[in-house]
């Protein structure tokens, strides 16, 4: 694949043809490879013309990923054709195009590709550009995020129907940031605190919770300081230990109640200090957030109370979570596990409810961005930019999220 390929008059009038063929999904506007100089995102013809992240086989972000030119008509129906402004490069994200994720895009030609290919990319915030005649629930200039995961965010400008996407009400007073990343960690940390936890909102409860510095964990402390829910945060230790205390600094003005390393949970003193901190036991856990699996997945679980929630959502260890049967048996802790993209799905009501809600709090100040490291794309970035700025992503002990944010497209 190329950055942008250049076809023959007849080749690039098959590639339109081809994609009239009736196709499962939802209607949108005809996007093919592009034929320009690649230089005006509008083509004298009234085409936008945009660059995609695709991959066509599985494999490591640089390896696999390539920048995919081609143009995107004008909308009729109720197509609308929006532009990216921010989007996130998630541990989902490049699991998915390592192949080991489980749920895998729908590869096909419609962007032109010489092979059949996904364009990467979950999740992220676009701009309305463009609407067709029949388009009611979103105009130009609506900022609007995906309603379901594996629709391929990674590029300058996408064809959409609009019921694909969610429109951002109020917008007033929003980064694109806030924006392009509320709907996976923040609604990820909101719906397994919520539900599955049996609070009375009292203000003398805890949850518990490993990756605590990830995006969903710094979410989980936000939301639990909201709601009077004491939190005890577990990371891994630093080498650096001025890096060590700089990162529980961020976790404590975040609001989290206490927070200690993988370490620490491990040490035998633990056990009297949460003792202590929960009153004599009195003080419940109700719930674990489970992020990483392995030995502190199982220390975290022995510190749960009875019948608590241990909702795993995460396996950045790579190890088995390994539970004693006593915590099944004599203490009844339900463990189970969360995917937002099927509950995403499956609640389309609620996912609005709990994005409106984050965004709230964001608005109010009270919910804060998480660090991120971006990574600017514009008309001219090349791939090579492009994909070390995903390659980096699983590697551990990082500054912050990358995020693509997205200049002149
Ligand atoms: N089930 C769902 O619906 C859902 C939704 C969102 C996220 N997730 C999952 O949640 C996890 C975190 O995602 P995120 O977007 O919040 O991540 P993120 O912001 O990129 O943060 C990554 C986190 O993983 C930790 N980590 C990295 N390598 C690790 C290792 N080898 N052992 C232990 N911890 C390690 C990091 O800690 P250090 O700083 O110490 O490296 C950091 O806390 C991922 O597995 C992701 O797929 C699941």
């Amino acid at each position: 694949m190329v950055q942008a390929i250049r076809l023959a008059p007849r080749a690039h009038l098959f590639t339109r043809a081809a994609s009239l063929l009736p196709r499962p999904r939802p209607r949108a506007p005809l996007q093919h490879a592009v034929a320009g100089d690649g230089k005006r995102h509008i083509t004298a013809y009234g085409y936008t013309q945009a660059k995609a992240l695709v991959y066509s086989k599985y494999g490591e972000p640089q390896d696999v990923l390539q920048l995919h030119g081609h143009s995107i008509s004008a909308p009729s129906g109720t197509q609308v054709v929006v532009r990216f402004l921010t989007c996130p490069i998630n541990p989902a994200d490049v699991n998915q195009i390592q192949g080991v994720y489980p749920s895998k895009p729908e590869m096909d030609t419609a962007l032109g590709t010489s092979e059949a290919s996904a364009v990467a990319g979950n999740e992220g915030v676009a701009e309305v550009i463009s609407t067709g005649s029949g388009v009611k629930s979103v105009q130009k200039g609506d900022w609007v995020i995906m309603k379901s995961t594996g629709m391929g965010t990674w590029c300058t400008h996408k064809a959409l129907d609009e019921s694909q996407v969610l429109k951002i009400d109020d917008k007033e007073g929003l980064t694109p940031l806030q924006v392009g990343t509320v709907s996976v960690n923040p609604c990820t940390a909101y719906r397994m605190l919520l539900d599955y936890g049996k609070w009375n909102f009292r203000g003398d409860e805890w949850f518990i919770q490993n990756g605590a510095n990830s995006g969903v964990g710094r979410a989980a402390i936000q939301l639990g300081r909201e709601w009077g829910i004491k939190s005890i945060n577990i990371i891994r230790g630093r080498e650096d230990k001025s890096e060590e205390e700089k990162l529980r600094r961020e976790l404590y003005d975040l609001g989290a109640t206490h927070v200690i390393t993988e370490e620490e949970l491990m040490g035998r003193e633990m056990r009297d200090k949460v003792k202590e901190w929960t009153r004599g036991g009195r003080e419940q856990i109700k719930v674990g957030l489970n992020c990483v699996g392995g030995k502190p997945g199982t220390a975290l679980a022995k510190f749960l109370s009875s019948e608590a929630s241990m909702i795993t959502y995460g396996a950045m260890s790579k190890k088995p979570l390994e539970l004693p049967a006593s915590l099944l048996i004599f203490k009844n802790i339900n463990f189970t596990g969360f995917w937002v993209s099927k509950w995403s799905d499956q609640h389309p009501d609620q996912k609005k409810q709990t994005v409106e809600d984050v965004l709230r709090l964001t608005k109010a100040g009270k919910f804060k961005d998480f660090p991120v490291q971006e990574c600017e794309w514009n008309r001219d970035t090349g791939l090579d930019v492009l994909r070390s700025a995903v390659q980096g992503t699983l590697g551990g002990f990082r500054a912050g999220k990358g995020v693509f944010v997205f200049g002149e497209t």
